[in-house]
């Protein structure tokens, strides 16, 4: 286990990732520091507050189950 910051596939649903964390913009600037605690990021792209989670992808239907052994790291 990492000690570091962990990033969980949820099952139909966001990518949750355990701080401390810094989410950082498209221009570099700093978005959101969160020194402790969870993100949701949107997986789906139904959220209307991207690149965050608002719950939208129950009411969408978003059905993704990924496994690694399914979906193993490209690179
Ligand atoms: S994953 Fe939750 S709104 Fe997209």
């Amino acid at each position: 286990m990492s000690d570091g910051v962990e990033v969980r596939v949820t099952t139909n649903g966001p990518l949750t990732v355990k701080g401390p964390i810094r989410l950082v913009g498209s221009d570099g600037e700093a978005w959101a520091d969160v020194p402790e605690g969870t993100v949701a990021l949107c997986r789906c792209g139904r959220s209307k507050v991207r690149p965050f989670c608002d719950g939208s992808h129950r009411e969408a239907g978003f059905d993704s189950a990924p496994t690694p052994e399914a979906q193993p790291y490209p690179w």
